[in-house]
């Protein structure tokens, strides 16, 4: 990292971590949507790469959705190093979202509680920011995480994604249903059969047969009973899906926890949850390692994270949280860091490491 990023970095991020968090939020947004933010990055090493979906991924690290919920920086947040960037929640209409205070710190635990509640300014002003954008695929991918407004209900929710997809399949590199905020009443709901099968076949019959892939997030509070059944609808072979990020935030609690947030409702995200999201995408290895391509995220902030979700069986791996206690320069340390441990441990590249756990207990 240049000095003068350096010090650009240090001086924003104390900055930032003595205000509001949400306003640091918009902030953090804003300065990089006037250009104030990472220089362009040199190249990765092409021992980082990946290929997932026949897409060569410049490194597996992605930012995780919630970040640019309005599709306004994707580049900028490229510049940040990430191979692919998750813009969204997006809703087919505006929405404010909750009230405020919805986004707290739990920084003796390197946490966030969220419940924002999709707040976003609707399909049409992200599709015009997505098509106004230089597609270079050299510089990674763009996602878009789509849900359906608040005030839709449950039944007519194939209606919200179809529509967003129809919209939006254009203009980005994959789509993923979320069917897993948990600051959304019902919303998780979505994830009985049922509902996603209606969603996915509505989507699939929305958007041509080379629509980009279609990935669906889930919560990391499903039962054992659950992930079985996400798992059989995702093989279905009348509405497959081409990926599974693993998880969202929870609305559980683990032991422990510092701060005096931790009784906020809303999403808890960042290290807490750390080993849950680990155990959730072995769970769903176990299903669907080699069938199925995976995302991992949720308290991923460091590169043995990145090398210990590849090896149970992630394809990619996103981060959010540790982002906003790291700032920018923590996605090149991670990458310089996952280069020396590749050394160290006789890795060739990443993507020999996928699913290593799996095929050693195989
Ligand atoms: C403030 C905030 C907003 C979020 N918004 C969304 C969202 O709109 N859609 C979504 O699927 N996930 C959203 N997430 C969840 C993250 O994408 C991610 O799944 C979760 O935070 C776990 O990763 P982390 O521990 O690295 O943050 C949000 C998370 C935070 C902290």
């Amino acid at each position: 990292m240049k000095f003068v990023d350096k010090v650009f970095d240090d001086t924003l991020m104390s900055f930032l971590q003595a205000m509001d968090p949400e306003k640091a939020h918009d902030l953090s947004v804003k300065t990089l949507s006037r250009g104030m933010g990472p220089t362009l990055p040199p190249p990765d090493d092409p021992t980082l790469g990946v290929t997932v979906w026949g897409k060569r991924f410049n490194n597996p690290l992605g930012l995780a959705a919630g970040f640019d919920k309005n599709a306004l920086v994707p580049d900028a947040c490229m510049r940040m190093g990430f191979g692919h960037v998750e813009v969204g929640g997006i809703t087919p209409r505006p929405q404010e979202g909750n009230d405020p205070p919805r986004l707290f710190r739990l920084t003796e635990d390197g946490a966030v509680i969220n419940r924002m509640g999709l707040n976003n300014e609707g399909m049409v002003v992200a599709y015009q920011r997505l098509a106004k954008r230089n597609r270079w695929e050299d510089r990674g991918f763009v996602g878009v995480n789509l849900a359906r407004n608040a005030d839709t209900p449950n039944e007519r929710a194939a209606d919200d994604y179809a529509t967003l997809a129809a919209l939006l399949h254009a203009q980005c590199d994959f789509m993923v249903l979320n069917l897993s905020s948990p600051n959304t009443d019902d919303l998780r709901a979505l994830q009985e059969p049922e509902a996603m099968r209606a969603i996915i076949r509505r989507v699939r019959a929305a958007t041509p047969t080379d629509a980009p892939p279609l990935l669906l997030k889930m919560s990391p509070d499903l039962t054992e009973a659950q992930m079985d059944d996400l798992a059989a609808v995702a093989l279905e072979p009348e509405n497959p899906l081409d990926g599974i990020i693993c998880a969202n935030t929870t609305t559980t609690r683990p032991e422990g926890l510092k701060n005096p947030a931790r009784d906020e409702d809303g999403g808890l995200s960042g290290t807490p949850i750390k080993a849950l999201s680990l155990a959730r995408l072995r769970s769903m290895a176990d299903r669907l390692f080699g069938k199925v391509p995976l995302v991992s995220v949720g308290g991923v902030d460091c590169a043995a994270d990145v090398i210990e979700r590849l090896r149970a069986g992630a394809s990619l791996v996103q981060l959010y949280t540790a982002l906003i206690y790291g700032g920018y320069r923590l996605v090149p340390q991670i990458k310089a860091d996952l280069l020396e441990a590749m050394k160290e441990q006789g890795i060739g590249s990443m993507e020999e490491i996928i699913g290593a756990d799996m095929k050693v207990s195989a």
